[in-house]
């Protein structure tokens, strides 16, 4: 590998040490920011321009350079050079190769301090459309599934113990709700990350008649950051994106956690469909819940990448520091790592088979309508400690005697509480389903209005994304094909 040319290299005598080329260099992974460098650049000269800070024919020359050099990128025959350190130089050290040193004014008022923390933003906000659509499309088939199962009835738990029946439509639905607050989080993070910190310079600001908001504007970005020594050394922005992606990983875990239970043959509720699950290369029997394993597993690195950032983040003197180039790679590996999982999980959801008779079978074993028994007898004025208390008696009996609370006779019911033999005992888990019909709960209308919400509340934040990426597409199309944008 050649050393470094150093293009700013006027005060070295010597190139750097090979090893700290090696060292120092982020083009390997930052070469994924290139399209989003070139389009800030493209803003900044056309700014640059206006002001009359280079001249238009100069500009001119650059915006026709920077197209080509994104083609050559685009097409695959960019020479990326690990001796250029980073991105923004590699861009650079082929713009001047292509046009000459009237490359050399791109950088006027602007610092790759900026200039980094505007890439890098750039690519977030793309990337954080490209998950929320893949939240919604994973919360849409949640909502799929319970739809197509209105009536299906499962034991929920509490300690993992059958505790009270509920609608597999409302199970699902909850993981729905939190989806949906992912989603919310990401949508708000975007507003605080669609700002743009150019004309910060290396820190102070620079010392040129900029216009900082025209450069947000052809970006279409929602404002410019404040303060030039927050702009280019904070990075809470991607902070928050981590953060964003481990809660929403934590989701998805716990789901695939119950996945993975649910298909085992202990619980027998759910078989993936054979495209999402592997064999085993020694027990032919086995049918083994790999995507769902990985749903889980891979929370793992997305926590970690969020707590590496905040360790790397944390001692920091203001401003720009080297450390801050490690901000990038655990964000693509979290964001890799997140953008596929939520294409994999929406057809492994779908094509899932529900044994529904299982099911109903376990939500109303393991006494889960003692509860509502005992809500029977408060009905008709037991206190309900004192109802809890007979019914914890009753279910003693019934494991001793093995028999259900359907299989119970009068006499039988009245030893534990006169008004046991009375009243009108619940004996179905739909029972005890329908009897929960009030906002958050799982009877079955209360959750057909839910489930038809959050469709509503979905097919809003698409609409969101689809507007968000229009605006963006436009700006971007403006700086990529107008004579001087
Ligand atoms: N590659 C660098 C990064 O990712 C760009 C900024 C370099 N700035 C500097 N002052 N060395 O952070």
């Amino acid at each position: 590998m050649s050393t470094s040319a150093k293009l700013w290299g006027g005060r070295f005598q010597k190139p750097t040490h090979e090893l700290v080329d090696q060292l120092n260099a982020s083009l390997p992974f930052d070469q994924r920011l290139a399209r989003h460098d070139i389009l800030g650049s493209l803003a900044h000269v056309t700014m640059l321009a206006r002001q009359g800070i280079v001249s238009t024919e100069d500009a001119r020359a650059i915006v026709q350079g920077l197209r080509a050099v994104l083609s050559e990128i685009q097409e695959g025959h960019f020479d990326f050079r690990l001796a250029d350190e980073d991105i923004h130089l590699s861009v650079e050290r082929r713009l001047r190769e292509l046009i000459g040193p009237v490359a050399g004014r791109l950088h006027t008022a602007r610092s790759r301090n900026d200039q980094v923390a505007l890439d890098f933003r750039l690519w977030l906000r793309d990337t954080i459309l490209d998950i929320a659509e893949g939240i919604v499309e994973t919360a849409q088939a949640l909502l799929d599934v319970a739809e197509a199962h209105p009536d299906v009835v499962m034991p929920g738990y509490t300690h993992l113990q059958r505790a009270q029946p509920v609608l597999l439509a409302h199970h699902l639905h909850a993981y729905v709700t939190m989806l949906g607050r992912d989603l919310a989080r990401l949508r708000e993070l975007y507003g605080r990350v669609n700002r743009s910190p150019l004309g910060s310079g290396a820190l102070a600001g620079v010392p040129y008649p900029i216009d900082r908001q025209l450069v947000a504007d052809l970006l279409a970005m929602d404002g410019i950051l404040e303060n030039s020594i927050d702009a280019v050394s904070d990075r809470d922005f991607a902070l928050e994106f981590l953060a964003a992606l481990a809660i929403l990983m934590a989701h998805l875990s716990r789901l695939a956690e119950e996945l993975v239970l649910w298909s085992t043959s202990e619980f027998g509720f759910i078989e993936f469909d054979d495209a999402f699950a592997t064999g085993s290369s020694i027990m032919p029997q086995k049918k083994n819940p790999d995507v769902a394993e990985l749903l889980r597993g891979k929370s793992g690195r997305v926590f970690g990448h969020l707590i590496g950032l905040l360790t790397v983040v944390k001692g920091l003197p203001l401003a720009y520091n080297k450390d801050l180039q490690e901000d990038k790679e655990g964000v693509f590996d979290a964001a890799d790592t997140v953008t596929l999982l939520l294409r994999v999980v929406p057809p492994m959801l779908r094509t899932m088979r529900i044994d529904r008779e299982r099911m109903a079978a376990a939500a109303e074993a393991g006494f889960t309508l003692a509860t509502d028994v005992a809500d029977a007898l408060v009905r008709v004025g037991v206190p309900f400690r004192e109802a809890h208390e007979a019914v914890g008696r009753l279910v003693a009996y019934c494991i001793a005697n093995r028999k259900t609370f359907a299989e119970l006779r009068h006499e039988e019911l009245a030893q534990f509480h006169p008004q046991l033999a009375t009243v009108d005992l619940p004996c179905t888990a739909w029972d005890a389903v329908r009897a929960r019909e009030h906002p958050g709960g799982t009877g079955p209308e209360q959750v057909a209005r839910a489930l038809a919400t959050s469709r509503n509340q979905l097919a809003e934040a698409s609409e969101w994304i689809v507007a968000q990426r229009r605006r963006i597409e436009q700006a971007f199309a403006r700086l990529l094909s107008e004579d001087l944008p």
